[in-house]
């Protein structure tokens, strides 16, 4: 599957739905379980907000030629190691996993972040326990830095890798 098989389109009120369709124990079991109604509201508006405020973007996956969603993808902006970075993640639905649709989405969501995002370094920081979005992060061409203590969410301690791709270098 190539990019050409599906559109990544920036976050809008109606996705309210799919962030919900998102917050199942199966999808969620990787950073601390589903979310309550209060946190993914929250949620929602930050990523919203993501670009009115500069800080990065949050897109819908669009399966083509259908039209349907079927995951998310984007990136904020956090604090690591004292600079200002921005990070990744992504969802794709149970029923669509295993067709290459989160690589082909995090690589047109780098596409995006090299074009439009205010810093320079991107991270993804995958649980060391989570093989499928470790995989996202080799074939979308982040380059493993090493294992890292994560806190995520507040109060909970994994043990992640930390992947990053350099915004303003294409190699
Ligand atoms: C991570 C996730 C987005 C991957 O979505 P996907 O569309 O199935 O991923 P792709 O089909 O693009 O596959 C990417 C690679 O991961 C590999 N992969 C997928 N599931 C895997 C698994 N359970 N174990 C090992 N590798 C796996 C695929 O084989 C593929 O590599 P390959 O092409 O070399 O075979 C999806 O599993 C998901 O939404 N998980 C729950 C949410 C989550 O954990 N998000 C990340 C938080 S950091």
């Amino acid at each position: 599957m190539t990019t050409a098989d599906i559109r990544i389109e920036p976050w809008t009120d109606a996705d309210l739905a799919l962030l919900r369709r998102v917050n199942t124990p199966e999808m969620k079991k990787h950073v601390g379980g589903p979310e309550t109604e209060e946190q993914l509201l929250v949620r929602h508006r930050r990523y919203l907000d993501f670009v009115p405020s500069g800080l990065g973007c949050m897109y819908r996956i669009v399966l083509l030629p259908e039209g349907g969603s079927v995951g998310t993808v984007g990136y904020g902006t956090r604090t690591w190691e004292g600079a200002t970075v921005h990070e990744m993640g992504w969802n794709v639905l149970p029923a669509h996993q295993g067709r290459g649709i989160a690589v082909a989405a995090t690589r047109a969501a780098v596409a995006a972040a090299r074009r439009e995002a205010a810093h320079r370094y991107l991270h993804a920081f995958p649980s060391v326990d989570n093989p499928a979005s470790n995989a996202v992060c080799a074939k979308a061409g982040f380059t493993l830095l090493g294992e890292t203590d994560f806190e995520f969410p507040p109060g909970r301690h994994m043990r992640s890798h930390n992947w990053r791709v350099d915004l303003a270098n294409s190699d």
